[in-house]
């Protein structure tokens, strides 16, 4: 009855109601990480991940490898350090859930090269740079700085995965510059393929 002679205080318990999942959604931990991702998830410098958009399954292998040390770098080694379970899930789920931004900050002159060197890339990472799994991570539209660094960080070993081992094996840092700049600018946000 109070709903039809107060319609708007009704109308706003209402909206009340069926946000408040949506709204408590932002993970406690999110402040942490805001400072150098964002709260979207688009990295302040250009060596920070974008995550923005990126696959949750991936963010959460990430996040745990970065907490176990397995995965080596001394800032995120810190920052997820104190991260439960929990935490990992809910920020991999909220930073997958925003846009994708294509960060194009690669060397333009180098994507034609980087192009004739991803044939051996696209059978993992597409042709795209959408991965074929979900737990691999998209590469299209990624920050160049933060690509080229990752491929150095496997060759070096301060970051290890089996099938990427193999790949940076033979390549030079030349290569993996020009590699980088090639994928920043694929368009992430185009249909997968
Ligand atoms: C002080 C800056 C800083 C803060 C704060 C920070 N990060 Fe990072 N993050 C980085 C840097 C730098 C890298 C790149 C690491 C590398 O090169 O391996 C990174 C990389 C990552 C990656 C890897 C992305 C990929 O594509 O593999 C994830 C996931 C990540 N951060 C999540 C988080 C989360 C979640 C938080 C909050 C708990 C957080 N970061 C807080 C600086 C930061
Ligand atoms: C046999 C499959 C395979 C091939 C071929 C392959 N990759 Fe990967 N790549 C992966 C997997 C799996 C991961 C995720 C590894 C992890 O969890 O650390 C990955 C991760 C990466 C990352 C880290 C991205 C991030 O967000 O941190 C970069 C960069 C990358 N690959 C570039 C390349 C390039 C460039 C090539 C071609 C020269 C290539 N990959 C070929 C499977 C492959």
């Amino acid at each position: 009855m109070k709903c039809l002679t107060r319609f708007a205080v009704c109308l706003a318990a209402l909206a009340a109601i069926m946000g408040a999942p949506l709204l408590s959604a932002e993970p406690k931990a999110l402040a942490i990480c805001m400072a150098c991702h964002g709260k979207e998830g688009v990295g302040i410098n250009a060596d920070y991940a974008n995550l923005g958009g990126q696959n949750a399954a991936y963010l959460v292998l990430q996040l745990q490898a970065f907490r176990s040390g397995e995965r080596k770098n001394v800032v995120m080694n810190g920052m997820a350090a104190g991260l439960t379970d929990a935490d990992i899930d809910e920020l991999a789920d909220w930073y997958a859930g925003q846009p994708w931004v294509i960060a194009d900050n690669g060397n333009p002159n180098l994507v034609e090269e980087g192009l004739n060197r991803a044939g051996y890339c696209h059978a993992c990472h597409g042709m795209k740079g959408y991965p074929v799994a979900k737990d691999w991570p998209i590469l299209a539209g990624q920050s160049a700085l933060y690509l080229d660094n990752q491929l150095q960080a496997y060759k070096s070993g301060t970051r290890y995965h089996p099938l990427m081992v193999n790949v940076v094996k033979d390549l030079e840092p030349s290569a993996m510059t020009a590699l980088a700049s090639y994928y920043t600018q694929l368009n992430g946000a185009a249909a997968p393929q």
